[in-house]
């Protein structure tokens, strides 16, 4: 497996007015936008060759991935070769090939347009507002998953019963290894009385091709839109179709970046955890908690 497909094409309506002109996807996490820990997620993983699901207003997600000539040549002649890296390091990361969704029916549409690019092989799909710590060790456990027992991969994190209602949930049946469980069907949102549990699907997936067809024959569902959960369903409720849906449940941190609290908890949490800024931040933050 090689590709990577991002959808980014969200309005980022939960973030305004911030991402009024910006995309979701630019918004900084210390000094990084979103979107390059995603991509260097894939790149860790060992996946070079992503495809980006944007729209309108998200020129700056195609700038940020190209090369810089005035910024480059002016930091090149100062000799500041430190920032020089910091503006060079998104540009040759992978190979970055950019789709506009066109109409914006829902996170199942965007990823139906990724057909002609996939072809006939299975791909991973990381969703561009989401970070997962630490970078890359998730996804290389669910490629490994796939690699041996076959069939479809999906990131699973257990979340408050007051979550529920803001993500797609799984139904799941334990298997013999700790950490992988066996999904037996999904729903999009449902009201916390309707959740089938609190495990919840974290934006990260390994699919078979055979997604195409089931989002091609995909009605609108919850919110009007096409909905990636309800053909990723038909999957878990036929075997036939492409083999078993397994659940990876994160071992680690993720964090939905549009979300508010989940910004900020990632924001204090990687600079916390940063060489150079780390200790600093982390002395403010003591006193800083100790003053309230
Ligand atoms: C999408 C998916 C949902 C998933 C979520 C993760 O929803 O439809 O199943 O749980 O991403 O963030 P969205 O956040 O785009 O509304």
């Amino acid at each position: 497996m090689t590709k990577v497909v991002v959808p980014a094409a969200g309005m980022g309506t939960r973030f305004l007015p911030a991402t009024k002109a910006l995309p979701k996807e630019m918004l900084p996490v210390v000094d990084k936008p979103t979107i390059q820990y995603v991509i260097e997620e894939a790149v860790s993983a060992g996946l070079h060759d992503v495809l980006m699901i944007t729209g309108r207003n998200k020129n700056a997600l195609e700038n940020h991935f190209d090369r810089a000539w005035e910024l480059e040549t002016t930091l090149l002649g100062k000799g500041d070769v430190a920032k020089l890296k910091d503006v060079t390091q998104s540009t040759g990361l992978a190979q970055i090939h950019f789709l506009r969704q066109g109409d914006p029916l829902g996170l199942g549409h965007a990823v139906s347009k990724a057909r002609a690019h996939v072809g006939n092989e299975a791909f991973a799909l990381l969703l561009g507002d989401i970070i997962t710590e630490p970078l890359g060790a998730l996804l290389r456990q669910m490629l490994d998953v796939h690699a041996t027992h076959g069939g479809t991969v999906i990131a699973l994190a257990e979340v408050k019963p007051d979550d529920v209602a803001a993500y797609g949930i799984a139904d799941v049946e334990p298997t013999e290894q700790s950490g992988r469980v066996r999904i037996r069907s999904m729903v999009e949102k449902p009201a916390p009385h309707e959740a089938p549990s609190q495990l919840a699907i974290i934006g990260r997936y390994v699919l078979p091709p055979q997604i195409f067809d089931l989002l091609d024959e995909t009605k609108p569902g919850k919110g009007n839109e096409i909905q990636l959960t309800d053909a990723l369903n038909e999957l878990a409720e036929d075997e036939s179709i492409a083999g078993p849906v397994w659940g990876v449940i994160i071992d680690g941190e993720w964090y939905d970046t549009g979300d508010k609290l989940a910004y900020l908890q990632a924001v204090v949490t990687i600079a916390a955890s940063r060489d150079d800024l780390g200790a600093e931040f982390r002395a403010w933050l003591r006193a800083f908690i100790d003053q309230k």
